[in-house]
């Protein structure tokens, strides 16, 4: 059965007493709209645990815009249903004012790694997500969480912050869920019109174009870069935020030639068509080419 709880308290409880009867605990952070991406997590906990808790929460410090807040979708009661169906053993939906009381000024702020990418042009959000997470992890009490590769940066930087602070929690990796033509489930697939869909599947085939050249020996880092750049433009609805190579560990960028295994990381920004058909969606995807395909 699976069991729902609410208050940080409750959870704590249950934590202590199945750590205390040498359960191994494994937390899978989302914030709902749940997809397979999110369950194959799910999954992935449950190699290494022997119960699986999963946090359904949207966390406002982690958004830099209020209407991109309030306009997250939030469908609780499917995402119930799909961790019943996936096997979960705790849901836990706390609230804001509980991880938030009124007057919170403190933040766990991972500097250098979250300033790159993703923390360029979204200021504050990786605060937002290290200090959320830290919250979850001392609430749940896990041995293990796991993170999606597709967001390869959030997954370097909570490494980071979970060494540096020393939480006794081993983060965990798990690979990107594809749809079939290519295209990185993200819950802001939704929202994208036929038009820009179609035109969202040039991100993973640049990621394909990029690797293919890296394993046939290309190295110059321009020369990829713009085998790439070319494929993203032909996006006409979107425009490149950022399609970069950098080193995996430190996300610096990788001088003229790459070397070992390097970073592609791509976001496209996507504008609602002429026609008003879908929303504005930021759209990322990653390789490390060099490495087994995610
Ligand atoms: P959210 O976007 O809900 O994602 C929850 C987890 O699912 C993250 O670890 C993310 O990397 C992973 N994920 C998303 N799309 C995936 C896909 N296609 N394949 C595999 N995994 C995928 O990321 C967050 O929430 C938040 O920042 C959070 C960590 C919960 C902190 O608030």
């Amino acid at each position: 059965m699976m069991r729902v709880i609410e208050t940080r308290a409750a959870l704590q409880t249950w934590s202590d007493a199945e750590r205390a009867g040498g359960r191994r605990i494994g937390l899978v952070p989302t914030m709902g709209a749940l997809h397979a991406g999110h369950l194959s997590l799910v999954e992935e906990a449950r190699l290494s645990a022997d119960l699986v808790v999963v946090s359904i929460f949207v966390n406002p410090t982690q958004f830099n815009d209020a209407k991109d807040f309030e306009g997250y979708p939030r469908v609780m009661e499917d995402d119930l249903a799909a961790c019943r169906n996936a096997g979960v053993d705790v849901v836990w939906t706390p609230q804001v004012e509980e991880l938030y009381p009124e007057g919170a000024s403190t933040w766990v702020d991972v500097a250098g790694l979250s300033e790159p990418l993703c923390g360029g042009n979204r200021p504050g959000h990786f605060r937002g997500v290290t200090t959320i997470v830290s919250k979850l992890f001392l609430a749940a009490k896990p041995h293990v969480a796991v993170f999606g590769q597709k967001d390869f940066q959030q997954l370097a930087v909570i490494r980071r912050m979970t060494r540096d602070l020393g939480f006794d929690v081993e983060v965990v990796g798990g690979a990107t869920v594809r749809e079939s033509d290519g295209l990185a489930l993200s819950s802001r697939n939704v929202h994208l019109g036929p038009v820009a869909r179609e035109q969202a599947l040039r991100i993973s085939e640049s990621l394909a174009i990029a690797e293919r050249m890296f394993a046939s020996g290309e190295r110059s880092t321009a020369s990829i870069l713009e085998a790439v750049r070319k494929k993203l433009s032909e996006a006409t609805q979107a425009t490149i935020d950022y399609a970069e190579l950098r080193d995996p560990s430190e996300l610096e960028l990788v001088g003229d030639e790459v070397e070992g295994p390097t970073l592609l990381a791509i976001a496209l920004q996507f504008t609602a068509d002429a026609d008003g058909l879908g929303a504005d969606v930021r759209l990322i995807d990653n390789r490390v080419l060099g490495s087994a395909a995610t």
